[in-house]
């Protein structure tokens, strides 16, 4: 099956440049985040050293095309990128690498690109749903899933991990019809969840702490990745900076399932996670989406 972490990413595992780029740029949080805050108030028309950066970020979410060369040079492409992200974040739409955008950028988040598929001339009223699903809409065909655990990072062990997964899976159960059973280790599964660092064979490599914190695929691939190198938390006292597993999986079932970044902050399926809060439950638009793509 074709790897899916989105439509647009598909095409990128065809361009060799856009993943040793990726690669190349292992950085830690706070490197990025000098960067950023050095880069403050960069603006069209000029060349800012390491804008490169940001030209990454925007296409590692699906803002600026690939198979372009990142330069340094801010171009009208990177322009109508932070337009179109700071529209997305309900930031204030200026165009430029202003201090709002650059402390949203830095809030870990989900790896999955970012999907825009609403109808263009509704956007502009509220009516419209937050919720996403991928492009051409995957789906699974049954309502019997089974999961199981298989990691090349040794992070946290399966018996740790057995109650706080299936916590998170009944909550899409409670209000989807869908069932998930647990398969036994080392046999085969519709859901695979693990954890992984760095470069791990799927074309979307890690980042190492920080910034990109798990990532799974549309239906019907089944892959879950946790980022090996974050703070997990597996308690219910999540301390400031850890990263609440059960918060990450509840997110992450939801693109397992099929659903997309939701623009809600109070959905489950925004993108960004706040270190050290714990964000479990569904929101009305995640029950809303997942109802409307199997349901509806
Ligand atoms: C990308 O652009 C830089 C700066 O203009 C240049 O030095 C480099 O050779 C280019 N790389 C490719 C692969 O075109
Ligand atoms: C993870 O978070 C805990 C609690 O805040 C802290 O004690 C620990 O040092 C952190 N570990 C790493 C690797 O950052
Ligand atoms: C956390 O809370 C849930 C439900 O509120 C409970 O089932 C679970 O055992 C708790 N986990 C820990 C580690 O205390
Ligand atoms: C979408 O999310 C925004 C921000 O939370 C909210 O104000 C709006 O009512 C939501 N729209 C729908 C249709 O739920
Ligand atoms: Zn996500
Ligand atoms: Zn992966």
């Amino acid at each position: 099956m074709a790897p899916k972490l989105s439509h647009h990413l598909i095409s990128y595992a065809f361009f060799l440049l856009p993943l040793l780029v990726q690669v190349s740029v292992v950085k830690s949080e706070s490197q990025f985040s000098k960067s950023l805050h050095f880069l403050q108030g960069a603006q069209i028309g000029h060349a800012f050293k390491g804008l490169n950066q940001v030209k990454q970020y925007f296409n590692a979410f699906g803002y600026y095309p690939s198979g372009i060369n990142l330069t340094d040079d801010f171009d009208d492409l990177l322009e109508s990128a932070l337009k179109i992200y700071q529209k997305q974040y309900r930031l204030e739409v200026t165009g430029k690498l202003d201090s709002d955008t650059i402390e949203n950028m830095l809030i870990p988040r989900c790896g999955v690109q970012d999907v825009f598929n609403k109808p263009n001339d509704l956007v502009e009223f509220d009516m419209v749903a937050n919720y996403t699903f991928f492009n051409g809409m995957p789906r699974w065909n049954t309502r019997q899933l089974t999961y199981t655990f298989r990691s090349s990072a040794q992070v946290i062990s399966v018996q740790q991990l057995r109650p706080i997964i299936a916590r998170a899976f009944q909550r899409w159960a409670a209000v989807s019809g869908f069932t998930f059973q647990e398969a036994p280790l080392f046999t085969q599964a519709d859901i695979v969840i693990g954890f992984h660092r760095l470069f791990h064979w799927d074309g979307y490599p890690f980042d190492g702490p920080g910034n990109v914190l798990a990532h799974a695929f549309a239906p019907q691939d089944g892959r879950l990745h946790y980022d090996a190198d974050e703070n997990w938390s597996t308690t219910n006292l999540t301390t400031i900076n850890q990263i609440d597993l059960e918060s990450v999986a509840v997110h992450e079932i939801g693109h397992i399932l099929g659903l997309g970044h939701s623009q809600d902050p109070r959905a489950i399926m925004f993108a960004y996670y706040m270190p050290g809060t714990i964000k479990r439950n569904l929101g009305q638009d995640d029950i809303d989406g997942i109802r409307a793509l199997y349901l509806g």
